[in-house]
């Protein structure tokens, strides 16, 4: 099976694990630049300080509570250990980096621009020139070799400032001040760049909302205002994208996973179905047009009010996003029938295990049919192009002394990934613009700010306290997805 022609190939990546230079440049701090280290056992931690000078961390794991002591504001704190700062160096590797990804034809690369290297404060009235030109450097050196970039205006990268100010996206000021920096990127790089990303898994303002959102008391009220403001926000930035250049398509970024009941209990559906509200939530506002009833009855139940203004809905309905792009790694399996399962010996740490897939070491199980399934789920719903930004498998790779990297089971992975998206293509006729593999080039995991949980084509010699020359050297993948991309996906 092939694909279309104009299909876009390639990898994915983020400043915050990636780029490094976080002091360089005029560069302002962000979210991730205060968080520490982890591991699949140990949670990584913001760092904090009160206005008193006490200093503290709070543990930051998804899907479980977060709200920082009173009056803690995210700050740096000596003597910690944060693997952003250096991530694997993009900032001074980008034309090593970039002419990797050309070698193995990429046409597209996802990077996200770090929104307080533009804007240190995060609204600062004038950008800072040197944070600019870097990424002018960076398209240029796309362009040499015909590479589109795809742009995340935000992955995870809220500045820090703007948290410590007004508590993160919870305040409309924030609205504005996204708004004014994606005016400012889209007039300096119109031309260069015409994919754009507004949010980073929009949908992580419920499950890591300091991630999402830099939101540092994550109650219900605050994770629906966030929501709500980067609604507003994303569908500013449509808008002003269009007048800007009409070339321009604008797109949302949803993390998604296939869901099975355990059992064939109708409760366990139930279960399935609440989940996947959820997650839905996200697309049905930004790609629908409108808040679907089971959210509006929800805020309702649990008395959340949004500050909002009528205007807000009009910018909601009219201006949509022109395609809807989704990370997904995995599936994810839920019970009602916790004991059964548990009893069976298939429950984790992480969850329930579904016992007909395999796991790697940190519990993200292989689902062959995954990219299938999601994508006809997405198509169904909203009949909007779909783009895949974000598939992968991390795992602990092995640099040999003749610094080569075996990772058949990366190859044995992408190529069931890859067979499933063709098959949504071909037997379903979704519409799917692209395909950007996690990673291009290692880098640092944003669950577990480990290195050693790698994911690229590309492995770079950095370890789990910074330590490595930052060398790179091509995995087996490498060559392997090279030739994918040379068949236009035919060669598996
Ligand atoms: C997504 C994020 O959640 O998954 C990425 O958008 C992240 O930033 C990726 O790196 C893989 O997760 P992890 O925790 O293995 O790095």
């Amino acid at each position: 099976m092939t694909l279309p022609k104009n299909f876009m190939w390639g990898g994915a990546s983020a400043a915050n694990q990636y780029e490094g230079g976080f002091d360089e440049g005029g560069k302002g701090l962000n979210a991730i630049d205060v968080l520490t280290n982890g591991s699949a056992t140990e949670p990584r931690k913001v760092t904090w300080k009160k206005d008193d000078g006490e200093t503290g961390t709070t543990d930051l794991v998804w899907g479980k509570k977060f709200a920082l002591p009173k009056r803690a504001v995210p700050q740096l704190v000596d003597g910690y250990y944060y693997p952003s700062h250096q991530g694997t160096d993009f900032y001074h590797h980008y034309q090593e980096d970039i002419k990797y990804m050309a070698q193995m034809g990429f046409n597209v690369f996802r990077l996200s621009l770090n929104w307080s290297r533009i804007l240190s404060n995060g609204d600062d009235e004038t950008p800072n020139q040197e944070g600019l030109e870097f990424y002018d450097k960076v398209f240029a050196e796309c362009a040499k070799y015909g590479i589109e970039p795809l742009v995340t205006l935000s992955h995870y990268e809220t500045p820090l400032s703007l948290i410590q100010r007004f508590g993160g996206w919870k305040d409309r000021h924030l609205i504005d001040a996204f708004t004014h920096y994606a005016e400012i990127v889209m007039k300096h790089y119109k031309g260069k760049v015409r994919y754009w990303l507004t949010f980073n898994e929009i949908n992580a303002m419920d499950m890591a909302p300091y991630m999402g959102g830099g939101l540092i008391d994550d109650s219900e009220q605050n994770r629906a205002q966030g929501a709500h403001n980067q609604f507003v926000a994303s569908s500013k930035v449509v808008k002003l994208a269009h007048e800007i250049d009409s070339n321009n398509q604008v797109g949302m970024m949803l993390a998604y996973s296939a869901l099975y009941p355990y059992t064939c209990d109708p409760a366990d559906q139930v279960k399935v179905m609440q989940a996947k509200q959820e997650m839905l939530f996200y697309s049905d506002v930004q790609a629908g047009g409108r808040y679907p009833d089971y959210r509006l009855k929800q805020y309702e139940r649990d008395g959340v009010k949004l500050d909002d203004k009528p205007e807000d809905y009009d910018l909601i309905k009219n201006y949509p996003v022109d395609f809807l792009s989704f990370s997904c790694y995995t599936s994810n399996v839920l019970t009602t029938h916790h004991k059964e399962a548990e009893a069976s010996g298939n429950v984790s740490a992480g969850g329930v295990v579904n016992p007909y897939l395999e796991s790697n070491a940190w519990g993200w199980a292989t689902d062959p049919d995954v990219l299938r399934i999601a994508l006809n789920d997405l198509w169904d719903r909203y009949h909007k192009p779909l783009f895949i930004v974000e598939n992968g498998l991390g795992w602990d790779d092995k640099l040999e002394e003749d610094h080569s990297i075996h990772d058949d089971y990366r190859i044995k992975y992408l190529r069931s990934q890859i067979k499933s998206m063709e098959q949504a293509v071909n037997i379903d006729g979704v519409d799917l613009m692209g395909y950007t593999m996690w990673s291009a080039i290692d880098l640092v995991s944003n669950g577990t700010g480990e290195m050693k949980k790698r994911y690229g084509f590309v492995y770079v010699d950095r370890d789990d306290r910074g330590n490595g020359s930052l060398k790179r050297y091509p995995k087996d993948s490498f060559n392997w997805y090279k030739k994918v991309i040379a068949s236009n996906g035919k060669d598996l």
